[in-house]
């Protein structure tokens, strides 16, 4: 997995440099470039495993890939915002907002997700259909019924009078968290036309996974390793898996998450060997 994660995280760093290299020079582009520095790249990967599971060439999937960490990268840059989760670390670096400047960061995140959808468009993917189920399927996981719809739950639930409870968190963040990483899991059949049950299944259970852990590194984690400030969501007063399950609660329920997901890739065989080890590494990881 290490060897494939190393290529794909190569390969997106020159397709995000080139996305980018036609807009104009000057304080926006530079912000988005910096906005696309670091990062574990989990959702590249995603992309990359799934279509070689369908048999789509890299060339073909790379696009697709990028768009995701385009998009993600947004995400992030919006969730570190004041208004939002207000943070001053991202990647190891400042966030975007005290690098530049408030509104620079608005419109790097507003251009980046806008690159993202135009990405989706490159015709190295494959055939109009193709894009076409992509850019719907995109749409929904990362708009106002996905990803940005469980930022709103997010924000709403550290003013609510009432703790969420375990279903209500669940949603939450199957929606923030699990929609782009469910997108980046059924993309390789999305392109090629193939069943996606089986890594909607996987997808499923590795984006809890994937966000319980990151709840864990935020009470556990070394700022130095993870990259980010800790101690945030419990400053928040947010409802997170940890403050519900507490830490061995989902430490356990993170193992069993990522055992259900590697159950999903069985009818895979072998081929399917980096993405079991990423349900591992997702909740392994101190980063
Ligand atoms: C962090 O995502 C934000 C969440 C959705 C929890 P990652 O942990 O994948 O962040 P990077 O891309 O590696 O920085
Ligand atoms: C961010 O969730 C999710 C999105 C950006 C959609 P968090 O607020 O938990 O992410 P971190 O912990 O700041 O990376
Ligand atoms: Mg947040
Ligand atoms: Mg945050
Ligand atoms: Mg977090």
């Amino acid at each position: 997995m290490q060897a494939r994660l190393d290529d794909v995280k190569a390969q997106l760093r020159i397709a995000l440099d080139a996305a980018m290299a036609g807009f104009p020079k000057g304080e926006l582009a530079d912000a988005m470039a910096y906005a696309t520095v670091g990062g574990k790249r989990l959702r590249a990967f995603l992309v990359m495993e799934s279509a070689r599971l369908h048999g789509v060439a890299d060339q073909a999937a790379l696009p697709v890939a990028t768009a995701v960490e385009a998009l993600h990268a947004y995400s992030l840059v919006h969730d570190d915002l004041p208004a939002m989760d207000d943070d001053d670390l991202r990647r190891g670096m400042p966030t975007c907002h005290l690098q530049w400047s408030e509104a620079t960061a608005i419109l790097a995140g507003d251009a980046l997700q806008t690159l993202a959808f135009g990405l989706l468009a490159s015709d190295q993917i494959g055939d109009a259909e193709a894009r076409l189920r992509l850019v719907r399927a995109f749409a929904d996981a990362v708009g106002a019924g996905g990803m940005v719809w469980g930022q709103a739950l997010d924000i709403a639930a550290e003013n609510a009078a009432e703790p969420l409870d375990l279903k209500a968190i669940k949603r939450l963040q199957g929606a923030k968290t699990g929609a782009l990483i469910r997108f980046s899991a059924i993309s390789g059949p999305l392109i090629s036309g193939d069943e996606t049950g089986p890594l909607e299944r996987y997808a499923a259970a590795l984006g809890l996974a994937f966000q319980i852990t990151d709840d864990i590194l935020d009470v556990t984690g070394d700022e130095n390793v993870t990259g980010k400030r800790v101690g945030k969501d419990d400053a928040a007063g947010k409802a997170t898996f940890v403050s519900i399950l507490g830490l061995e609660g989902a430490r356990d329920e993170a193992g069993r998450l990522a055992d259900e997901a590697r159950s999903a890739l069985d009818g895979y065989g072998d081929a399917a060997e980096n993405l079991r080890e990423l349900a591992r590494f997702v909740i392994e990881r101190d980063t």
